[in-house]
C-alpha cells in the first residue's frame, strides 16, 4: 500500500479523492498496490464530505509524515503551491500538479529538484485537462522530433468562439453565457486574452524542445477584438475562427504565438467545437497525430492526476524523466510565422483596385451585402512582412482622408 495526500479539496482534488474510491480496484490492480488517501489539505471543513474525516490544514502534517510518497496538488497559484511543493519533493515525496501556472513558472526548479531527490514530478493535467498529451510527448513520442504543436487549450474561449460561429452571437453575449454556465470565471481576462492558452503553449514548447520556454517570450493575442462580422466573413469563405497557440520547432529554433486564427474545414481543429480542446501535434517520422477531448472540468482532469498517481508508484524506485533541462530555449520572433492575411477595409473594393494591388498584390475580395465594407485575403506572406504592408496601407488611407484597416486575422496556411 502506498499513501497519499491531497493538498487542495477544490474541483480538481475532490474529483482525485471521488476516483480514488470509485475505481479503486482499476486503479491497484494498474499500479500494482494500493493507493490509500490519509490526508486532504484544505482551508475549510467539509464535514459533509466523504473525505471529512482526513481533512487536515497543517500543511506540515504532510511534509513531516513519512508514511506519505504521493503528493498532489490541486490548490492552483503560486503562493503556498510552490513552497508546499518544493518541500515535498525534498522530503522524498512522488509530486503530480494540476496547475500550469506552478509548471510554467517554477517547473524547470522543481523538475532539477525532484531529480535530486529521486522522485516523479508529474503534470499531466496542467495542460488539455484530461486529454494525455504530456505523457503522449515524453513517452509515446519519445523517438520523434516534434515540428509543431497547434492547440485549443481553452475551453472558454472555445466555448465562446463556438456560439459566435453557430447562432452568430457578439463577443459580450456569448461570454455572459459562459459566464451563467461556470465555463468562464466573474473576472475572464486569463481566458480571453490568452493568458491561459500562453502558458499551456509554453509548457508543450518546452516538452517538445527539452529546454525552458516562459510565457513571457511568446507573442499573445486574445478573443476579445473578434466580432460577430468576422464570423459572417469567416462562415462565407468556409472557415471558422480559433483561438490556437501554436509551436513550430525547427533546429535549435523555436517559435510560438497564441492568436485568433481563421482555419478552414480540412483542418482537424476545425471541428473541435464548444468547451471541448484539440492539439494537433506534426512530428517527424509520424506525420499529423491529433488529440482531442474534455479539457478542463472534475472528473476528465482528475483522470489524468490518477494517471500520473499510478505512473509514479509504477516508477517508484526509477522516476520517470518527463519535463525539460535548466536550459532556455532559443526562441525566434513571431515576426517570423507565415500566414495569409484576413483583413477588412471601410468603402468599396473597386474604388481602391490599385492601392490594395499596391500594397498587397494579389488578394482575393470578399464583399458582405449590405455592409460599408468589404475584406481581402492576401496571399502568404511572413508576419514582419505582412505589418510593413499594412502599415504602408494606413499611410496611403490617412493620406486620402480614409480609414485604414479594421480588422486583421491571421489565416492558417496548410
Ligand atoms: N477546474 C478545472 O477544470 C481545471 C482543469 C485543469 C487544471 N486545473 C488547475 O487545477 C488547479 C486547481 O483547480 P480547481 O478548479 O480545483 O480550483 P479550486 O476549485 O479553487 O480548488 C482549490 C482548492 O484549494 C484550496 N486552497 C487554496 N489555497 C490553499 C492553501 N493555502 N491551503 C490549503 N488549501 C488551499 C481552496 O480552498 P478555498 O476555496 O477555501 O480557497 C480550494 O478548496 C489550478 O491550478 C487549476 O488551474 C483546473
Amino acid at each position: 500500500m502506498m499513501y497519499a495526500a491531497i493538498m487542495g479539496y477544490g474541483t480538481i482534488g475532490s474529483g482525485v479523492a471521488e476516483i480514488l474510491t470509485e475505481c479503486k480496484d482499476k486503479i491497484t490492480r494498474s499500479a500494482g498496490q494500493e493507493i490509500c488517501l490519509k490526508y486532504v489539505l484544505d482551508l475549510r471543513e467539509f464535514p459533509d464530505s466523504p473525505v471529512a474525516d482526513r481533512i487536515i490544514h497543517d500543511f506540515q502534517v504532510i511534509e513531516s509524515d513519512p508514511q506519505i510518497r504521493l503528493v498532489v496538488e490541486t490548490m492552483g497559484g503560486l503562493n503556498p503551491a510552490c513552497s508546499f511543493v518544493k518541500a515535498c519533493l525534498k522530503a522524498g515525496k512522488h509530486v503530480i500538479t494540476s496547475n500550469k501556472a506552478l509548471v510554467e513558472a517554477h517547473g524547470t526548479e522543481l523538475m532539477e529538484i525532484a531529480r535530486e531527490n529521486k522522485v516523479n514530478f508529474l503534470f499531466e493535467a496542467s495542460v488539455g485537462g484530461g486529454i494525455p498529451i504530456i505523457r503522449t510527448l515524453y513517452r509515446c513520442l519519445m523517438g520523434e522530433e516534434i515540428q509543431e504543436i497547434t492547440g485549443i487549450l481553452n475551453g472558454t474561449t472555445n466555448f465562446i468562439l463556438t456560439k459566435m460561429d453557430q447562432e452568430g452571437a457578439a463577443f459580450e453575449k456569448a461570454l455572459k453565457e459562459a459566464q451563467e454556465l461556470g465555463y468562464a470565471e466573474q473576472d475572464p481576462s486569463a481566458d480571453v486574452e490568452g493568458h491561459d492558452t500562453c502558458r499551456k503553449i509554453a509548457i508543450l514548447t518546452a516538452m517538445a524542445t527539452g529546454r525552458e520556454v516562459h510565457y513571457e517570450q511568446i507573442h499573445t493575442e486574445g478573443i476579445t477584438r473578434i466580432t460577430d462580422v468576422d464570423f459572417q466573413y469567416a462562415r462565407k469563405m468556409g472557415m471558422s475562427i480559433k483561438l490556437l497557440g501554436t509551436a513550430r520547432i525547427s533546429g535549435d529554433k523555436a517559435l510560438a504565438m497564441v492568436a485568433p486564427v481563421m482555419i478552414g474545414s480540412e483542418n482537424p481543429l476545425y471541428g473541435v467545437r464548444g468547451v471541448y480542446n484539440g492539439i494537433l501535434v506534426k512530428s517527424q517520422m509520424l506525420g499529423e497525430t491529433m488529440y482531442y477531448g474534455s479539457g478542463a472540468g472534475k472528473l476528465p482532469t482528475a483522470s489524468a492526476v490518477v494517471a500520473d498517481l499510478i505512473e509514479a508508484v509504477q516508477q517508484d524506485k526509477e522516476p520517470v524523466s518527463a519535463g525539460w533541462r535548466n536550459e532556455q530555449q532559443l526562441m525566434e520572433e513571431s515576426g517570423k510565422f507565415r500566414y495569409r492575411y484576413f483583413v477588412r477595409i471601410e468603402g468599396a473594393a473597386a474604388q481602391k483596385k490599385e492601392q490594395i494591388q499596391k500594397a498587397f498584390g494579389d488578394a482575393e475580395t470578399i464583399v458582405l451585402e449590405g455592409t460599408d465594407e468589404f475584406a481581402l485575403l492576401t496571399g502568404e506572406f511572413f508576419e514582419e512582412e505582412f505589418v510593413k504592408r499594412a502599415i504602408g496601407f494606413d499611410t496611403e488611407s490617412q493620406k486620402a482622408g480614409e480609414d485604414g484597416i479594421r480588422q486583421m486575422i491571421r489565416v492558417q496556411v496548410q
